[in-house]
């Protein structure tokens, strides 16, 4: 019997059927948030399933896979399957677990859950700087397992400067810079519910367990835990980052350095000039500009401006293994899970994100076998059409 991913997935779920069980995380994406809004108080999820502005953003990134499809290949001998990329240097799945901040407000054991998943199932995790354990338990949880360390470059040097040397002290692997949020997205959920969790005092233990931030308090945070929620809100972000703090953030560390959330090419080629080693084209989940284009709309383009050997992720409405092929097709060399397994940790803590991990690989690897491909590593534009051009095309030449 094979032990390909997606054969065994499907096997143990029909299986289970022969003793009457049924997945309890639900499979698709739409279940899986619909059963979240049902666990989570309204509040949270919204903060996680909401969106900048009208949520244009948020549906187009969802739409612009419709505008691809694959082109299915046959006879091509898929029996054995390889879903491994190298990403520095590091064999390891094309999907990591995005950042995603405050998961204290989906689950209890929050990112040491995700952690805990991550390392059972293998799946690299990237740690936001905005967690509710800190940078060396996350670390420890992980083990062996890739491990990113994602930065919001804060407003004190010093504060940047402490938890890049703590990541790389606690063993991460790449340094993800994000940038697309000097200032926060007008977000109508979270503003119309008065909801930011940071002010509730989730989401800060890298900051209050960080000697560089705690210089700047007058007392300590467990004596005054409101001062220094104030006082992160005052070093959290800064809104003056330029393409020179880019350059110094790459020289303070010899971590490849990932810049987050570039949509322009412009933008992809200055981040590598800068020193960064890649890049995730994100839109951050249409969080933060409200308009802004699909985030695999912009894909291709940055794509194919970087040099070759530069690092291209991606996120920003990856549901499904087609979502990913499609991606992967059109140049990222790895994508980003974020809201699903976010929701499927609200849902049963790491065995909810285990189970959309093991899901996720499953529908990726046969999907992969049934578009006619045996490797991740060889997909290329070959694997799909712009269905718009060849719409547009046949109506010019018929
Ligand atoms: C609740 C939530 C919190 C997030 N927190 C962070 C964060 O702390 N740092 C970061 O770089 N991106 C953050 N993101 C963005 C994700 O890393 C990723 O870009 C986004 O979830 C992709 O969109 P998708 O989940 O719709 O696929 C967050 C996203 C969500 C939904």
């Amino acid at each position: 019997m094979s032990d390909n991913p997606g054969d065994t997935r499907q096997r143990e779920i029909y299986m289970g059927g022969l003793a009457e069980m049924t997945p309890e995380v639900p499979l698709a994406y739409e279940d899986l948030e619909a059963a979240a809004m049902e666990a989570l108080d309204g509040a949270a999820f919204d903060y996680v399933m909401g969106g900048a502005g009208a949520e244009r953003t948020v549906r187009a990134n969802a739409a612009a896979f419709d505008r691809w499809r694959l082109v299915p290949r046959f006879l091509r001998d898929v029996a054995e399957r390889d879903l491994f990329v190298e990403v520095f240097g590091v064999e390891q799945y094309p999907f990591m677990l995005a950042p995603v901040g405050v998961q204290s407000i989906l689950h209890e054991d929050a990112e040491l859950a995700v952690a805990r998943a991550a390392s059972a199932q293998g799946v690299p995790m990237v740690l936001s700087s905005v967690s509710s354990f800190t940078i060396e338990e996350v670390a420890e949880a992980l083990g062996d397992t890739p491990k990113w360390f994602q930065l919001y470059p804060s407003s004190d040097r010093e504060v940047a400067a402490s938890f890049v040397a703590r990541a790389e002290a606690a063993g991460y692997d790449a340094l993800v810079v994000t940038v697309d949020t000097p200032l926060p997205g007008w977000r109508e959920r979270d503003l119309q519910r008065a909801y930011l969790p940071f002010l509730e005092g989730e989401g800060i233990a890298n900051y209050t367990s960080d000697p560089a931030f705690r210089a700047r308090l007058d007392q300590p945070p467990e004596e005054n835990p409101q001062m220094a929620v104030l006082e992160f809100i005052d070093v959290f972000g800064d809104a003056s980052l330029d393409w020179e703090d880019l350059a110094w953030l790459c020289a303070e560390t010899d971590l490849p350095v990932v810049v987050k959330g570039l949509l322009h090419p412009a933008d992809a080629r200055r981040a590598t000039e800068a020193g960064a080693a890649g890049v995730v084209v994100s839109n951050h989940g249409g969080r933060q500009v409200d308009g802004a284009i699909a985030a695999l709309d912009a894909l291709p383009r940055v794509a194919e401006a970087v040099a070759d050997g530069t690092a291209v992720l991606f996120d920003s409405g990856v549901r499904r293994g087609a979502d990913a092929i499609k991606a992967l097709a059109l140049g990222a060399d790895a994508v980003l899970l974020g809201r699903p397994y976010a929701y499927g940790l609200a849902l049963d803590g790491q065995h909810g994100v285990e189970e959309v991990l093991r899901n996720f690989r499953g529908d990726l690897d046969l999907t992969l076998g049934l578009v006619g491909h045996d490797a991740v590593s060889a997909l290329d534009r070959e694997a799909l059409v712009d269905v718009w051009a060849l719409r547009l095309s046949g109506l010019v030449s018929g």
